[in-house]
């Protein structure tokens, strides 16, 4: 296997705390951002303690000046960016009629513009060396659409949009992109729902539970191996079976 570097956004969050821990396990180096540095410390102890070495810079995916300057700093510490996960992620849950400007614009600068800013300066590298994997997190409520989540669903749904037109500007040039659409995970993020809600929601789970985040990892890396190369422009849907849409 040919060692590569990745960097995956949103690293120390929980879906990304498993996909850096997965593409390290796989024998690639791996580095990610940070915005709290506290957080960021504590969360790289609890990775040495497992023995993984991760990059970390410091960077707000929603800056396209700082994101420059991350793959610049991930370059010039552990090689150009081969592989990117754009994962970095946030709700803010509201219905439409009660939302606000900045619960808009948050959310779409986090989920979507942060495409731009990180995959931008990464790009052209990919091209001229030949060889890239590019995969975007987004969810199932960009597929189907989520209560309370206008916002998050239009982020999500433009996600994949920026997936298949990569997807077929990069196909001659070695690179392979793709969205995998995560269900409900039980991570901060999902856990921060109202209970009542949240068990609704997994009611209508036909496997019964929510997903782990080494489930959604095992996708990622999947997406990033060598074998992938002829598999770009998918949305790979791993939500237990709640939306099956095609
Ligand atoms: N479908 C239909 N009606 C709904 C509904 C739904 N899914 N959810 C709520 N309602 C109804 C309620 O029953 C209530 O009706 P009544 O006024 O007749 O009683 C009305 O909408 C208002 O509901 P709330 O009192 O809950 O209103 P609120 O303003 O306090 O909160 C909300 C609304 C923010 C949408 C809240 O319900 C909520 O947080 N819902 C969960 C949204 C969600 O699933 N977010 C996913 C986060 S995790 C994630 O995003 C990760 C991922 O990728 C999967």
């Amino acid at each position: 296997m040919t060692q590569r570097t990745a960097l995956v956004t949103g690293g120390t969050g929980g879906i990304g705390t498993a996909i850096v821990r997965t593409l390290w396990r796989q024998g690639h180096k791996v580095a990610t951002n940070y915005r709290n540095e506290a957080k960021a410390e504590a969360w790289l102890q609890k990775m040495v303690e497992e023995g993984i070495e991760v990059c970390m810079v410091p960077a707000d995916v929603c800056d396209p000046a700082a994101c420059t300057a991350m793959a610049a700093a991930v370059e010039r510490q552990c090689g150009p960016v081969d592989i990117l996960v754009n994962n970095a992620g946030i709700t803010r849950d509201a219905t439409f009629h009660k939302m606000d400007y900045q619960q808009w614009t948050e959310v779409v600068n986090t989920n979507l513009n942060a495409c731009f800013n990180v995959t931008r300066p990464v790009i052209e590298g990919m091209r001229a060396r030949r060889w890239g994997r590019i995969v975007q997190i987004s969810s199932i409520n960009g597929q189907k659409g989520q209560y309370g989540q206008a916002n998050y669903a239009a982020a999500k749904a433009g996600m994949h949009g920026f997936t298949i037109s990569l997807a077929q500007e990069n196909a001659r040039h070695g690179i392979t992109v793709n969205t995998v659409s995560p269900g409900y995970v039980a991570t901060d993020m999902v856990m921060a729902v109202p209970e009542e809600v949240r068990e609704k929601i997994i009611a209508r789970i036909p496997v019964g539970r929510l997903g782990r985040p080494d489930e959604i990892a095992h996708a990622v890396a999947f997406f990033t191996t060598e074998e992938a190369s002829w598999i770009t422009g998918a949305n790979l849907a791993i939500n237990g079976g709640h939306y099956m849409g095609w």
